[in-house]
């Protein structure tokens, strides 16, 4: 079931019982990355997957671009299909996601999964590579200047292991819309450093990285875990930034442990 209206849309990917997983997919792509982690979650966990504004089946972002916008609109979306609680996981630009959330929805991230993602901010180089990029999607009007991104997000295992995983990131990235490409690299330039939230935060924390992962490695991966209480690191073999798609059984596994712990 997909619940859309003006909302972000959400998708039910599992029907379940207790506390519901929350799934918020990373750039440029929509919750179709997640299908391969769902399916392996334990049986009994409610899982969703959120569309970000102007990826997948969501509507337009806000005039501004901002993460913030977009946590809110993931809480709204799932308050508007009754869950008032859930293990929010995010991947990569969904772990800044997860962060916003945790920061300013307490109450509804009980437990927080960050997979393949960092919580420091852009460096100014990277800040100005994404405003070209935005730059570029808005006026050429396509998704060319990502389409050459799965080189960069996988890892050397996949790229000759698993070598229909290229065509499969490239079919999702060519199916999203340059407006969402745009709006989502303006977001990101935009987000601040949150690891003082990770030192905050009450509930649960799973760090996931893939081994090959060159875009947010190891090392920003060891730097949330030292900055949170009670954090897991969970290293996945044979795996790059992608290690939801390259390796989902492994990363399934690490987020069922971390929802076992959550529902208590
Ligand atoms: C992603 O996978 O979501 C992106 O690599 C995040 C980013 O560009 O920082």
């Amino acid at each position: 079931m997909t619940t859309t209206d003006r909302s972000l849309a959400l998708h039910t990917l599992r029907h379940g019982h207790g506390l519901p997983v929350l799934l918020v997919h990373g750039f440029p792509f929509d919750h179709r990355m997640w299908l391969d982690v769902a399916a392996a979650l334990p049986n009994g966990a409610t899982v969703l997957a959120v569309d970000l504004p102007g990826a997948g089946q969501s509507p337009h972002g806000a005039e501004h671009a901002s993460i913030e916008a977009a946590a809110d609109g993931v809480v709204a979306a799932a308050r508007a299909a009754g869950v008032e609680r859930a293990v929010v996981v995010g991947m990569s630009m969904g772990g800044y996601v997860a962060l916003a959330a945790a920061e300013r929805h307490p109450e509804f991230t009980v437990a927080l999964g960050l997979v393949d993602t960092k919580s420091t901010a852009d460096t100014d180089e990277a800040r100005a590579n994404r405003l070209r990029i935005a730059d570029a999607v808005t006026s050429s009007a396509t998704v060319d200047a990502v389409l050459g991104m799965p080189g960069a997000l996988l890892g050397a295992t996949s790229k000759v292991a698993r070598p229909a995983l290229t065509a499969r990131l490239e079919e999702w990235i060519r199916s999203q819309r340059p407006d969402g490409v745009a709006w989502a690299q303006r977001a990101m330039a935009a987000r601040p450093d949150r690891t003082e939230v990770l030192a905050r935060f009450a509930g649960p924390v799973t760090v996931v990285v893939g081994e090959e992962d060159t875009l947010t490695p190891v090392e920003a991966a060891e730097h949330m875990v030292a900055a949170a209480r009670g954090t897991s690191l969970v290293l996945v073999q044979s795996a790059g930034h992608m290690s939801a798609v390259e390796e989902p059984a492994a990363v399934a596994n690490a987020l069922g442990d971390l929802w076992a712990t959550a529902k208590g």
